[in-house]
């Protein structure tokens, strides 16, 4: 396996490989975890060569302390990605990717950047975008893979690519899960062990989204899910919103041609969990 800082090297050596070799890319902030390594393994299957990037993105993060406290265990995810085969890992500093210019630019999702995550985020959306696309014009990748956990950046990604023309096809990545149905998270390592073994309530909420959804409209399902949290002592809701897969807009009335999913996001103490479902 080979790992590059500098974003000259990274090129050189993807200019040196036989014309024709498909090239798979996952981007990540590393602290990687199975749900991390589920992209690798499906982009090795599905590319000649996979390249990861480890990158604590500074321009996505709205307050200066997640950045600072985001975790950062890079010989270990080294050992993590060596061990699944994966060929190159690009773990660029900020002054590679950014040069004396750490800002995000503004971007234009339709709308989508405004939904769920964007009320309670502000600016991340944009630093994402500016991001992935830099790290885009770097690798230059034939495919990227991005988890179904991020679905609104998924979505936000898959937007940005359509509006930019960007030579790239994006590949969404089902959701991993812990055995008790947690979603594995880099943040899962920093819930207290009460707050641990209450969070797989979570998800368990979400399967039962499903089976509901199918017989009750999406304002009876949300007013469930509300009161459930409301009588919960260890997790805090902060959105349950049932919306359109396309546009991301909560839903009043269902119409068969369109796709729905369940989103939702938690405070366990002042470790915020996502989560979601198909419905
Ligand atoms: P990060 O949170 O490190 O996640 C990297 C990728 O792993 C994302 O596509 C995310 O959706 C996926 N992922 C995380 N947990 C997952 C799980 N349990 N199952 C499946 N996929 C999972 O998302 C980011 O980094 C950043 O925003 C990034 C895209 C790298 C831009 O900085």
């Amino acid at each position: 396996m080979l790992v590059f800082a500098k974003i000259k090297s990274v090129q050189d050596k993807l200019n040196s490989l036989k014309k024709g070799i498909t090239v798979g890319f996952v981007p990540t902030m590393g602290a990687l975890h199975k749900g991390h390594l589920s992209l690798i393994e499906k982009a090795k299957r599905e590319n000649d060569l996979v390249i990861a990037s480890i990158f604590v993105n500074p321009t996505q993060f709205d307050k200066n302390e997640d950045l600072v406290n985001y975790p950062k265990t890079i010989d270990q995810d080294l050992t993590f990605l060596k061990s699944i085969f994966c060929d190159i890992v690009f773990t660029p500093t900020a002054e590679e990717i950014y040069e004396n210019n750490i800002t995000s630019q503004p971007f234009l999702f339709d709308g989508l950047e405004f939904e769920m995550e964007g009320k309670f985020r502000t600016g991340h959306f944009d630093g994402v975008g500016t991001i992935v696309k830099r790290l885009f014009e770097v690798v230059k990748p034939h495919s990227a893979y991005f988890g179904e956990k991020d679905f609104q950046q998924l979505q936000i990604i898959r937007k940005m690519v359509e509006k930019h023309h960007l030579p790239v096809k994006i590949v969404g990545c089902p959701i991993y899960r812990e055995e008790d149905g947690l979603a594995m998270s880099s943040r899962n390592t920093r819930l207290s062990p009460e707050h641990r073994a209450a969070a797989p309530f979570i998800y368990k909420t979400l399967k039962e989204v499903k089976i509901k959804f199918g017989t009750k409209s999406a304002a009876e399902v949300c007013e469930w899910v509300n009161k459930k949290f409301e009588n919960h002592s260890l997790l805090k809701l902060e959105y349950f919103e049932i919306a359109d897969e396309n546009n991301l807009k909560s839903i009043s009335i269902k119409n068969a041609q369109s796709k729905y999913r369940a989103f939702i996001a938690v405070f366990a103490e002042k470790i915020r969990l996502i989560d979601n479902i198909s419905l």
